[in-house]
């Protein structure tokens, strides 16, 4: 229990695909022994923008299933689901009583979310933030590995924390510290269509990424289709040569060796070789994944069971650093 917290969350949107694999996932498989760590699937953050119930309720059990998949242990970790612990909640309304509308309007966030959803622009979508601390601050969590995007939020958690250390004068919220997920993977994974774009799972173009769950073909296909620059040379060059420097890096993360070692392996190639190469080297790579995935996934309860024992031992401590929240701000305890 001396390790330092590391708390994650991904919101149930979109597929989980590759991107998230090589930037999230497959990090925190690596950080389970040194952390004491937390992985939320943030449920309540997903809702912010509208979301199908068939289609929430089954993604969310199938992202969690291929945590597992992807070695993700729940005797190691903790792995449940956001709304299983009412805390978050909770925390976020005492939170949002000490957040200034100012500090919200300047997420960056919130402006592109808005301009993308501009017929349901709620309080959610503005408040999410606040929610996102609360996860963060409950666990007195050190560490945070998430994206660049992000850091904003981290900010603004931090000055959260601050705050209410220094109004209650004690350490009541340990001050995070992000842990920056490009920094550890080595490099950003990019649209396949448009590699100057980050990869995303909510993409609606699914040429983009490439599914945990594509079949074969399908995967192969994407390969294919991935936009490549001009020239013919399988050179790393962001700025000339976005989408073969793209494809060398996660041909590079998903076979474990360096980009050099895997440019010289392609020396007098065709963008064509690196493309069937890579997609033969992903489909081989998320085989077993997918197979484990489907065995986890069958046996529903089993799954329910795993969220279920997650779940209690979050609230455990969620309990503990909310009650003396609501202690010091003078609610009276029942
Ligand atoms: N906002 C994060 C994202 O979209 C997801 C998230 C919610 C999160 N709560 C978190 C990430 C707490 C880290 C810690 O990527």
């Amino acid at each position: 229990m001396s390790k330092p917290v590391l708390f994650s969350g991904i919101q149930p949107s979109g597929d989980l695909m590759i991107g998230n694999y090589i930037g999230s996932i497959k990090n925190w498989v690596k950080l389970q022994d040194d952390y004491e760590c937390l992985f939320s699937l943030v449920n309540m953050h997903a809702i912010t923008v509208e979301q199908s119930p068939e289609a929430l309720a089954k993604r969310s059990l199938d992202f969690v299933a291929l945590y597992l998949a992807s070695g993700i242990d729940p005797a190691k970790s903790t792995v449940f689901i956001q709304s299983h612990v009412p805390e978050h909640a909770e925390l976020a309304w005492i939170l949002n009583c000490s957040t200034y509308m100012g500090e919200l309007n300047r997420m960056t966030q919130f402006k592109d979310k808005s301009q993308k959803h501009e017929h349901n622009i709620n309080a959610g979508l503005f408040n999410y933030p606040v929610l996102m601390a609360a996860d963060i601050l409950l666990y007195q969590t050190a560490l945070v590995p998430v994206g660049a995007d992000q850091k904003q939020h981290l900010e603004l958690t931090r000055d959260l924390a601050h705050r209410f250390n220094n109004r209650f004068e004690r350490d009541l919220f340990k001050v995070p510290e992000p842990f920056i997920a490009e920094a550890i993977a080595g490099g950003r994974i990019m649209s396949l269509q448009d590699p100057t774009s980050k990869m995303s799972k909510s993409d609606s173009n699914k040429n983009n990424f490439i599914g945990l769950l594509d079949d074969p073909k399908t995967i192969l296909k994407k390969c294919k289709k991935a936009m490549t620059d001009s020239g013919d040379v399988i050179e790393y060059d962001i700025d000339n040569k976005p989408g073969v420097s793209n494809l060398l890096t996660i041909y590079s993360v998903i076979s474990g060796k360096p980009v050099s070692e895997v440019i010289k392996h392609f020396e007098g190639k065709m963008y064509g070789h690196l493309k069937v190469e890579l997609g033969e080297l992903i489909v081989d790579y998320l085989a077993p994944i997918q197979q484990r995935f489907y065995e986890i996934r069958e046996d529903e309860s089993h799954l329910k069971g795993i969220l279920k024992h997650g779940a209690e031992r979050a609230r455990e401590q969620a309990q503990k650093t909310l009650q003396d929240v609501q202690k010091s701000i003078g609610f009276v305890l029942p």
